[in-house]
Protein backbone atom coordinates (compact mmCIF):
# COMPACT_ATOMS: atom_id res chain seq x y z
CA UNK A 1 0.00 0.00 0.00
CA UNK A 2 1.26 3.28 -0.68
CA UNK A 3 0.99 6.76 1.43
CA UNK A 4 0.26 9.98 0.42
CA UNK A 5 1.56 11.84 3.75
CA UNK A 6 4.90 13.50 2.68
CA UNK A 7 7.79 11.71 3.64
CA UNK A 8 10.00 12.96 6.89
CA UNK A 9 13.46 14.40 5.93
CA UNK A 10 15.82 12.16 8.21
CA UNK A 11 17.37 13.31 10.87
CA UNK A 12 21.22 14.17 10.19
CA UNK A 13 23.73 12.04 11.35
CA UNK A 14 25.96 14.85 13.20
CA UNK A 15 22.92 16.61 15.56
CA UNK A 16 25.37 18.85 16.98
CA UNK A 17 26.75 19.96 13.34
CA UNK A 18 23.55 20.18 12.39
CA UNK A 19 22.33 22.41 15.19
CA UNK A 20 25.33 24.67 14.93
CA UNK A 21 24.67 25.41 11.26
CA UNK A 22 20.83 25.91 12.14
CA UNK A 23 21.42 28.13 14.17
CA UNK A 24 23.81 30.45 11.87
CA UNK A 25 21.05 30.11 9.56
CA UNK A 26 18.04 31.10 11.57
CA UNK A 27 19.92 33.49 13.73
CA UNK A 28 19.24 31.98 16.83
CA UNK A 29 20.70 31.56 20.11
CA UNK A 30 19.77 28.31 22.12
CA UNK A 31 19.56 29.08 26.17
CA UNK A 32 19.17 26.00 28.52
CA UNK A 33 18.53 25.63 31.99
CA UNK A 34 20.91 23.70 34.21
CA UNK A 35 18.31 20.69 34.35
CA UNK A 36 18.95 19.87 30.84
CA UNK A 37 20.37 16.78 29.51
CA UNK A 38 24.40 17.23 29.33
CA UNK A 39 24.30 17.49 25.17
CA UNK A 40 22.09 20.27 25.29
CA UNK A 41 23.95 21.82 27.85
CA UNK A 42 27.36 22.05 26.00
CA UNK A 43 26.07 23.20 22.95
CA UNK A 44 23.77 26.64 24.23
CA UNK A 45 25.25 30.13 24.19
CA UNK A 46 24.30 30.34 27.96
CA UNK A 47 23.27 28.05 30.59
CA UNK A 48 22.26 29.59 33.57
CA UNK A 49 19.01 29.05 36.63
CA UNK A 50 15.67 31.43 35.82
CA UNK A 51 17.20 34.37 36.58
CA UNK A 52 20.25 33.98 34.58
CA UNK A 53 18.14 33.30 32.08
CA UNK A 54 15.70 36.06 31.80
CA UNK A 55 18.43 38.57 31.93
CA UNK A 56 20.24 37.05 29.05
CA UNK A 57 16.80 36.42 27.01
CA UNK A 58 15.46 40.19 27.61
CA UNK A 59 18.98 41.09 25.85
CA UNK A 60 19.26 38.69 23.09
CA UNK A 61 19.80 40.40 19.63
CA UNK A 62 19.03 37.20 17.64
CA UNK A 63 15.83 37.17 15.05
CA UNK A 64 15.25 33.56 17.60
CA UNK A 65 15.35 32.49 20.60
CA UNK A 66 15.31 28.48 21.22
CA UNK A 67 14.60 27.65 24.80
CA UNK A 68 15.46 24.63 26.28
CA UNK A 69 14.04 24.50 29.64
CA UNK A 70 10.14 24.60 30.25
CA UNK A 71 7.28 26.34 29.11
CA UNK A 72 7.29 29.14 31.72
CA UNK A 73 10.72 30.40 31.30
CA UNK A 74 10.10 30.13 27.59
CA UNK A 75 7.04 32.44 28.26
CA UNK A 76 9.11 34.97 30.25
CA UNK A 77 11.55 35.28 27.58
CA UNK A 78 8.70 36.45 25.02
CA UNK A 79 7.12 38.70 27.49
CA UNK A 80 10.81 40.51 28.26
CA UNK A 81 11.84 40.53 24.86
CA UNK A 82 8.70 40.42 22.44
CA UNK A 83 10.36 40.70 19.14
CA UNK A 84 12.14 37.65 18.90
CA UNK A 85 10.48 34.57 17.74
CA UNK A 86 10.97 32.26 20.52
CA UNK A 87 10.93 28.45 20.31
CA UNK A 88 11.02 25.71 21.92
CA UNK A 89 11.68 21.66 21.55
CA UNK A 90 8.70 20.57 23.50
CA UNK A 91 5.72 22.47 24.33
CA UNK A 92 4.37 19.70 26.64
CA UNK A 93 7.27 20.63 28.74
CA UNK A 94 5.88 22.61 31.49
CA UNK A 95 6.02 22.83 35.44
CA UNK A 96 3.79 21.45 38.17
CA UNK A 97 4.23 24.63 40.28
CA UNK A 98 2.96 26.29 37.11
CA UNK A 99 -0.08 23.88 36.54
CA UNK A 100 -1.23 23.68 40.07
CA UNK A 101 -2.03 27.98 40.22
CA UNK A 102 -4.37 28.58 37.71
CA UNK A 103 -4.75 32.21 36.61
CA UNK A 104 -8.74 32.07 37.42
CA UNK A 105 -8.60 30.40 40.92
CA UNK A 106 -5.49 32.90 41.50
CA UNK A 107 -7.88 35.33 41.19
CA UNK A 108 -10.55 34.02 43.09
CA UNK A 109 -8.11 33.80 45.87
CA UNK A 110 -6.42 37.32 45.71
CA UNK A 111 -10.46 38.76 45.85
CA UNK A 112 -10.68 37.02 48.99
CA UNK A 113 -7.46 38.05 50.15
CA UNK A 114 -7.52 41.55 49.45
CA UNK A 115 -10.58 41.92 51.53
CA UNK A 116 -8.31 41.20 54.67
CA UNK A 117 -5.54 43.32 53.09
CA UNK A 118 -6.19 45.75 50.92
CA UNK A 119 -2.65 46.66 51.00
CA UNK A 120 -1.13 43.18 49.40
CA UNK A 121 1.20 42.81 47.60
CA UNK A 122 1.37 39.58 45.35
CA UNK A 123 4.88 37.84 45.03
CA UNK A 124 4.76 35.42 42.47
CA UNK A 125 7.68 32.26 41.85
CA UNK A 126 8.98 32.82 37.98
CA UNK A 127 7.10 29.36 37.70
CA UNK A 128 3.67 30.38 36.64
CA UNK A 129 2.44 30.99 33.63
CA UNK A 130 2.32 34.23 32.12
CA UNK A 131 -1.72 34.78 33.14
CA UNK A 132 -0.72 34.24 36.92
CA UNK A 133 2.14 36.83 36.40
CA UNK A 134 -0.26 39.42 34.91
CA UNK A 135 -1.77 39.46 38.69
CA UNK A 136 0.91 39.66 40.65
CA UNK A 137 3.17 43.08 41.62
CA UNK A 138 6.26 41.59 41.33
CA UNK A 139 8.01 38.18 40.42
CA UNK A 140 11.13 36.58 42.24
CA UNK A 141 13.10 32.89 41.44
CA UNK A 142 14.85 31.19 44.31
CA UNK A 143 17.72 33.07 44.11
CA UNK A 144 15.94 36.69 45.10
CA UNK A 145 12.83 35.40 46.64
CA UNK A 146 13.76 36.46 50.02
CA UNK A 147 15.56 39.63 49.35
CA UNK A 148 12.29 40.55 47.30
CA UNK A 149 10.20 39.71 50.07
CA UNK A 150 12.24 41.97 52.12
CA UNK A 151 11.74 44.30 50.33
CA UNK A 152 8.16 45.16 51.29
CA UNK A 153 9.11 44.30 54.76
CA UNK A 154 5.93 46.70 56.04
CA UNK A 155 3.12 45.13 53.74
CA UNK A 156 0.95 42.15 53.79
CA UNK A 157 2.25 39.42 50.83
CA UNK A 158 0.85 37.07 49.29
CA UNK A 159 3.67 34.54 48.00
CA UNK A 160 2.89 31.76 45.45
CA UNK A 161 2.82 29.37 44.14
CA UNK A 162 5.26 27.09 46.07
CA UNK A 163 4.77 26.08 49.51
CA UNK A 164 8.17 24.76 50.32
CA UNK A 165 10.17 27.51 48.86
CA UNK A 166 7.12 29.85 50.89
CA UNK A 167 7.67 28.48 54.23
CA UNK A 168 11.74 29.02 53.15
CA UNK A 169 11.38 32.40 52.42
CA UNK A 170 8.61 32.89 55.55
CA UNK A 171 12.04 31.53 58.05
CA UNK A 172 14.63 33.77 56.54
CA UNK A 173 12.89 37.42 55.81
CA UNK A 174 11.68 36.45 59.09
CA UNK A 175 7.98 36.85 58.04
CA UNK A 176 6.25 33.87 59.37
CA UNK A 177 2.76 36.21 57.99
CA UNK A 178 3.45 35.40 54.80
CA UNK A 179 0.38 34.01 52.75
CA UNK A 180 1.13 30.85 50.94
CA UNK A 181 -0.38 29.55 47.66
CA UNK A 182 0.23 25.62 48.80
CA UNK A 183 1.51 24.68 45.48
CA UNK A 184 4.52 21.85 45.26
CA UNK A 185 6.63 20.61 42.67
CA UNK A 186 6.37 17.04 41.77
CA UNK A 187 10.59 16.80 41.63
CA UNK A 188 11.77 18.24 45.17
CA UNK A 189 8.72 16.81 47.11
CA UNK A 190 10.32 13.63 46.62
CA UNK A 191 13.32 13.85 47.99
CA UNK A 192 13.59 12.09 51.27
CA UNK A 193 14.39 13.08 54.85
CA UNK A 194 14.94 9.89 56.22
CA UNK A 195 17.33 8.63 53.45
CA UNK A 196 18.94 11.65 53.68
CA UNK A 197 19.78 11.43 57.56
CA UNK A 198 20.79 8.02 56.37
CA UNK A 199 23.50 9.51 54.00
CA UNK A 200 24.79 11.80 56.54
CA UNK A 201 25.61 9.35 58.88
CA UNK A 202 27.49 7.29 55.80
CA UNK A 203 29.24 10.28 55.39
CA UNK A 204 29.82 13.02 57.82
CA UNK A 205 32.20 15.09 56.45
CA UNK A 206 30.14 15.72 53.58
CA UNK A 207 28.03 18.93 52.44
CA UNK A 208 24.43 19.18 51.95
CA UNK A 209 23.69 21.04 49.10
CA UNK A 210 19.26 22.02 48.45
CA UNK A 211 17.14 23.64 47.02
CA UNK A 212 14.21 25.90 48.30
CA UNK A 213 11.43 23.88 46.82
CA UNK A 214 12.18 20.62 49.03
CA UNK A 215 10.31 20.09 52.06
CA UNK A 216 11.78 21.94 54.91
CA UNK A 217 12.74 18.18 56.53
CA UNK A 218 15.30 18.15 53.84
CA UNK A 219 16.10 22.05 54.37
CA UNK A 220 16.65 21.70 58.34
CA UNK A 221 19.51 19.22 57.30
CA UNK A 222 21.02 20.94 54.32
CA UNK A 223 24.47 23.43 54.86
CA UNK A 224 23.24 25.10 51.98
CA UNK A 225 20.27 25.92 50.65
CA UNK A 226 20.15 28.16 46.79
CA UNK A 227 18.80 28.19 43.37
CA UNK A 228 20.74 25.66 40.83
CA UNK A 229 23.20 28.73 39.96
CA UNK A 230 23.44 29.23 43.47
CA UNK A 231 24.27 25.08 44.81
CA UNK A 232 26.47 24.32 41.62
CA UNK A 233 28.82 27.65 42.84
CA UNK A 234 28.97 26.14 46.23
CA UNK A 235 29.59 22.36 45.43
CA UNK A 236 32.46 23.62 43.12
CA UNK A 237 34.22 26.55 46.01
CA UNK A 238 33.27 23.86 48.98
CA UNK A 239 36.14 22.16 51.07
CA UNK A 240 34.31 18.70 51.15
CA UNK A 241 34.92 16.30 48.97
CA UNK A 242 31.54 14.22 49.09
CA UNK A 243 28.61 16.56 48.37
CA UNK A 244 24.77 15.46 48.51
CA UNK A 245 22.23 17.16 46.59
CA UNK A 246 18.72 17.94 46.86
CA UNK A 247 17.91 19.09 43.13
CA UNK A 248 17.37 17.76 39.84
CA UNK A 249 20.96 15.79 38.41
CA UNK A 250 20.85 17.99 35.80
CA UNK A 251 22.92 20.31 37.90
CA UNK A 252 25.99 17.85 38.12
CA UNK A 253 27.06 18.39 35.01
CA UNK A 254 28.27 21.82 35.37
CA UNK A 255 29.96 20.52 39.13
CA UNK A 256 31.98 17.53 37.48
CA UNK A 257 33.29 19.93 34.87
CA UNK A 258 34.90 21.68 37.21
CA UNK A 259 35.48 19.63 40.06
CA UNK A 260 35.64 16.32 38.34
CA UNK A 261 37.39 14.24 41.40
CA UNK A 262 34.16 15.29 43.94
CA UNK A 263 31.69 12.75 44.81
CA UNK A 264 28.20 13.56 43.93
CA UNK A 265 25.41 11.92 45.60
CA UNK A 266 21.51 13.29 44.65
CA UNK A 267 19.11 12.23 48.01
CA UNK A 268 16.85 9.54 47.00
CA UNK A 269 13.42 10.06 46.38
CA UNK A 270 10.76 8.29 48.20
CA UNK A 271 10.27 5.34 45.78
CA UNK A 272 14.40 4.45 45.38
CA UNK A 273 12.97 2.45 42.30
CA UNK A 274 12.03 5.08 40.34
CA UNK A 275 13.76 8.33 38.45
CA UNK A 276 11.43 10.95 40.37
CA UNK A 277 13.89 13.34 41.08
CA UNK A 278 14.27 13.89 37.06
CA UNK A 279 12.39 16.82 36.37
CA UNK A 280 9.81 14.87 33.78
CA UNK A 281 8.93 18.00 31.89
CA UNK A 282 12.90 19.20 31.27
CA UNK A 283 13.33 15.86 30.76
CA UNK A 284 11.18 15.79 27.13
CA UNK A 285 13.45 18.14 25.35
CA UNK A 286 16.04 16.30 23.49
CA UNK A 287 18.66 16.85 20.73
CA UNK A 288 16.23 15.84 18.48
CA UNK A 289 13.80 18.19 19.55
CA UNK A 290 15.90 21.07 19.08
CA UNK A 291 17.07 20.30 15.68
CA UNK A 292 13.39 20.07 14.73
CA UNK A 293 12.40 23.13 16.23
CA UNK A 294 15.08 25.23 14.74
CA UNK A 295 14.75 23.62 11.12
CA UNK A 296 11.19 24.48 11.25
CA UNK A 297 10.82 27.39 13.99
CA UNK A 298 8.06 25.61 16.00
CA UNK A 299 6.27 25.16 17.95
CA UNK A 300 6.43 28.90 19.13
CA UNK A 301 5.88 29.99 22.42
CA UNK A 302 3.27 33.09 22.24
CA UNK A 303 1.87 35.34 24.70
CA UNK A 304 -1.33 37.60 24.21
CA UNK A 305 -0.30 41.04 23.64
CA UNK A 306 -2.78 42.46 26.56
CA UNK A 307 -1.29 39.52 28.68
CA UNK A 308 2.18 40.49 28.16
CA UNK A 309 2.12 44.35 28.87
CA UNK A 310 0.23 43.24 32.29
CA UNK A 311 3.08 40.52 32.99
CA UNK A 312 5.97 42.55 31.87
CA UNK A 313 6.15 44.93 34.76
CA UNK A 314 6.16 42.71 37.94
CA UNK A 315 9.30 40.96 35.57
CA UNK A 316 10.93 44.39 35.15
CA UNK A 317 10.20 45.02 38.68
CA UNK A 318 12.08 41.59 39.76
CA UNK A 319 14.76 42.74 37.47
CA UNK A 320 15.48 45.85 38.95
CA UNK A 321 15.00 44.52 42.51
CA UNK A 322 17.65 42.32 42.00
CA UNK A 323 19.88 44.25 40.25
P1 LIG B 1 16.28 27.80 39.44
O1 LIG B 1 15.75 29.19 39.30
O2 LIG B 1 17.02 27.58 40.70
O3 LIG B 1 17.09 27.44 38.23
O4 LIG B 1 15.05 26.80 39.56
C1 LIG B 1 14.17 26.53 38.54
C2 LIG B 1 13.37 25.34 38.83
O5 LIG B 1 12.42 25.06 38.14
C3 LIG B 1 13.74 24.52 39.96
O6 LIG B 1 12.94 23.40 40.01
FE1 LIG C 1 8.75 22.73 37.67
FE2 LIG C 1 9.76 21.14 39.52
FE3 LIG C 1 10.40 20.72 36.97
FE4 LIG C 1 11.38 22.85 38.29
S1 LIG C 1 11.80 20.70 38.68
S2 LIG C 1 10.48 22.84 36.23
S3 LIG C 1 9.65 23.36 39.62
S4 LIG C 1 8.34 20.54 37.89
Amino acid sequence: MTSNAPATPALPADLEDAIARLKQERDAVVLAHYYQEDEIQDLADHVGDSLDLARVAQRVDKAVIAFCGVHFMAETAKILNPSRRVVVPDLAAGCSLADGCPADAFAGFLEVQRKQHPDLVVVSYVNTSAAVKALSDVICTSSNAVQIVRHFADRPIVFAPDRYLGAWVAKEAERPDLIIWPGSCIVHEQFNAKALAQLRVRHPDAEVLSHPECPPAVLEQSHFVGSTKKIIARAIESPAKTLVIGTEDGVFHQIRRSVPDKTLIQIPGMDESCACNRCPYMRLNTLEKLYLCLRDLRPEVTVPEDVRVRALRPLERMLELSS
